[in-house]
């Protein structure tokens, strides 16, 4: 029998509003909405290819040329799901029944804290989604590979709606990507290496015995609503405080998780009071900062302030780390830090 396969793409997205533990570790229910901005597919992004092959030869799985588990429970799980709800639509039964294999590359550093979970589940969603005939949200799928990966579905600005079961707990589009044209996003490579503590084990251990936590939950809602209208309004410096805001309370809430969880490095907290004083000497807020699960920090600013904080966070911060370190997003750009010395 011939094999047949289907590649696609999907990008990161960056939480602006984080999603930080789990109300239910199977299903995947967070214990909090998160809103989140995807970036451009030309950007950072996960490249999955998936196809069935002859009955008898072995169902594999490689990540980033490496073979991995596929008995994993997050990724078996995405291809169960997505072969349920095939044969409900009327897929024919003998392509389900066939082994699959799925390989996928990451064009970015994996597991360090820059959404490759996100990006991974989300193109391993939409590729088995399209090899078996998969119509519909598939937003439900990812979700059960990795909870961010749900929001990596749709362009633009996401915000995923926690809800109570597998069904509503779904991610929807709250502003499309041209919406806001000028806002333009810096990703500076702190460190590129896995992080010590994974963000599953992360969560659970926060979610175990962080005291901060529920009051974390309690103020989702609100900076929820708040961050939206920022977003629909395009008001950067509210879109911009609420973020740094979020991102500097998802570490706060690390720090009192026990044994702590320090995904941040000196290098990322001198990018934080770098953005500050840089906001200061400006005289106006132009420049924003958010990080996920590990070093490696999320700039953002608009399109008439891009080049010239580029060039200032490279050289100020590019000395022994890795070369690309800055990337910035759309255009391609890269910096001579030499010629700022
Ligand atoms: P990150 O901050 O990069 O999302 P996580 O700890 O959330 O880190 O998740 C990292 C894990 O996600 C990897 O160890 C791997 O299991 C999975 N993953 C990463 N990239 C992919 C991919 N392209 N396809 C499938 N799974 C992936
Ligand atoms: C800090 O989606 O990677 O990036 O659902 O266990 O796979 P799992 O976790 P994951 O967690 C992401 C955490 C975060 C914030 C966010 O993306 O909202
Ligand atoms: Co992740």
């Amino acid at each position: 029998m011939s094999s047949s396969g289907v590649t696609l793409t999907a990008p990161v997205n960056i939480a602006l509003i984080k999603y930080w533990g789990k109300l239910d570790e199977t299903a995947i229910i967070p214990t909090n909405d998160s809103l989140s901005f995807t970036l451009s597919q030309d950007d950072m992004c996960a490249t999955t290819t998936a196809m069935t092959v002859a009955r008898g030869v072995k169902s594999k799985f490689w990540l980033n040329g490496k073979e991995m588990d596929l008995g994993h429970p997050r990724i078996r799980a995405v291809v169960e799901e997505v072969r349920k709800i095939a044969k409900v639509q009327g897929t024919d039964e003998t392509l389900l029944d066939l082994p699959v294999r799925i390989a996928s590359i990451n064009n970015f550093p994996t597991a360090a804290g820059l959404a490759s979970s996100a990006a991974g589940y989300a193109a391993a969603t939409a590729a088995l989604g399209a090899l078996y005939g998969v119509k519909g949200d598939l937003s439900r799928i990812a979700r059960i590979g990795s909870g961010s990966a749900c929001r990596s579905i749709s362009g633009g600005f996401v915000r995923w709606i926690a809800g109570s079961t597998s069904e509503d707990s779904i991610a929807v589009q709250v502003a499309p990507e041209n919406h806001w044209p000028s806002l333009r996003w810096l990703i500076c490579v702190v460190r590129a290496t896995p992080k010590a503590v994974g963000s599953t084990e992360g969560m659970r251990r926060t979610i175990q015995t962080s005291p901060l936590m529920p009051a974390r939950i309690a103020s989702v809602p609100d900076k929820i609503s708040a961050i939206t209208k920022a977003i629909q309004e395009r008001n950067f410096r509210a879109m911009a405080e609420l973020t740094m805001q979020d991102s500097n309370q998802f570490h706060a809430i690390c720090l009192d998780t026990f044994p702590p969880l320090f995904y941040m490095n000196d290098v990322s907290h001198r990018i934080i009071d770098f953005v500050h004083d840089y906001n200061r000497v400006k005289g106006s807020l132009i420049a924003g900062y958010t990080f996920d699960a590990g070093p490696n920090a999320c700039l953002f600013t608009e399109q008439e302030n891009f080049d010239e904080l580029a060039s200032v966070v490279e050289a100020l911060f590019s000395d022994g780390v890795e070369t690309d370190f800055v990337k910035g997003m759309k255009p391609e750009r890269k910096v001579d830090a030499s010629k700022l010395l």
